[in-house]
């Protein structure tokens, strides 16, 4: 059964989570997960995550990790688990260091926008404050996919280069110790839903214009109140094509609530009027996983022990596959 993998990296910001990330990729990714054709992994890559705030990336692993159960996410039909609890990726990842050539890493679109920014600044040195957890960050992603035979990698545009890579690397260990890994295809949802922000440009955390996916109900009326629209009066009609309204509304609504809403603004609905529809729409899918949400957040023990029995899971497949392929590299007992 083809292997479907993604990772999620606790970036440590609370509320990392927004709409769009929800509409765009989160639900998209539930609901393949009930496909019974695939076999979905998802994981915390905490350790993609170390070096900066200890308590808050600790926190942001309790939060993504809720987040997803919340959304529904099914443990029980997923592998669900932290990167840091399978011991067997970081040592993967040092096996593939053999097999990485350090001209691959010197390409990665990362490590290149680090050095351009150092370049950047006279007398700095390139190298400044870039950390080897940023330069073989490719590597350690190689491992995460490889270990456990991901097929399909569903990731943002700015992570297709990591999946090559990944891809890279395990054909050149096929070629040099023996066909072992499965090569990897990045899967970039271009026609998923972008979601415009506050601005009406492209949601997303570095343009500081999101609704966050848990925002209480208060702030997601008062955030929703705030996205902009044109002048036009209550009464004069109004393009959907033309509203991020209409675009964040379409995201939640079914096709019946959205060809009534076309109707409304050829109607002329004044946009005091549209924004309270949104609310409430968005509010009556989001609301029980806010309920759910804060529910988990406050018993970080449940949360830990379901991922605990992911890996568990995980480890059932990692453990003998890195037995295999140590012994493929030459790491063997001396006597049996
Ligand atoms: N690098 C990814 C990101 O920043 C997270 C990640 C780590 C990942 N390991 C992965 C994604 C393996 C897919 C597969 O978003």
């Amino acid at each position: 059964m083809e292997v479907v993998l993604t990772g999620i990296k606790p970036t440590g910001q609370p509320g990392m989570l927004h709409i769009g990330n929800y509409v765009g990729a989160m639900k998209p990714a539930v609901a393949a997960s009930k496909n019974e054709s695939a076999h979905s992994y998802f994981f915390l890559a905490d350790y993609h995550a170390i070096g900066g705030d200890a308590d808050a990336m600790a926190h942001s692993t309790l939060e993504i990790a809720a987040s997803w159960l919340a959304v529904g996410l099914d443990p029980s039909r997923v592998m669900l688990y932290r990167q840091s609890d399978i011991p067997e990726i970081p040592e993967l990842a040092w096996i593939l260091h053999s097999v990485t050539a350090k001209g691959l890493m010197n390409r990665a679109h990362a490590y290149k926008a680090a050095v351009a920014e150092n370049e950047a600044t006279p007398g700095r040195d390139p190298d400044q404050a870039i950390m080897m957890t940023l330069y073989s960050y490719p590597i350690l992603m190689a491992a995460d996919i490889l270990m456990f035979k991901a097929a399909k990698v569903p990731v943002g545009r700015d992570q297709k280069q990591h999946v090559e890579m990944a891809r890279d690397i395990a054909q050149r260990f096929n070629h040099h110790f023996g066909e072992t890994f499965v090569l990897p295809d990045a899967v970039i949802g271009d026609n998923i839903a972008t979601l415009p922000g506050l601005d009406g440009r492209k949601m997303s955390k570095s343009y500081g214009n999101v609704i966050p996916l848990f925002a209480g109900e208060k702030q997601l009326r008062k955030l929703i109140m705030k996205i902009k629209t044109n002048s036009l009066e209550p009464g004069q009609p109004k393009d959907p094509n033309d509203s991020a309204l209409y675009d964040v509304y379409r995201a939640f609504a079914t096709e019946a609530e959205v060809s009534a809403v076309r109707a409304r603004y050829a109607e002329g609905i004044g946009w005091g009027d549209m924004k309270q529809l949104l609310f409430e729409r968005i509010n009556a899918e989001i609301a029980p996983a806010r309920a759910e949400y804060e529910r988990l957040v406050a018993n970080p023990r449940e949360i830990e022990d379901v991922l605990r029995h992911g890996a568990e899971k995980a480890r059932a497949v990692s453990r003998p596959f890195l037995a295999e392929i140590r012994d493929k590299v030459g790491i063997r007992p001396l006597a049996r």
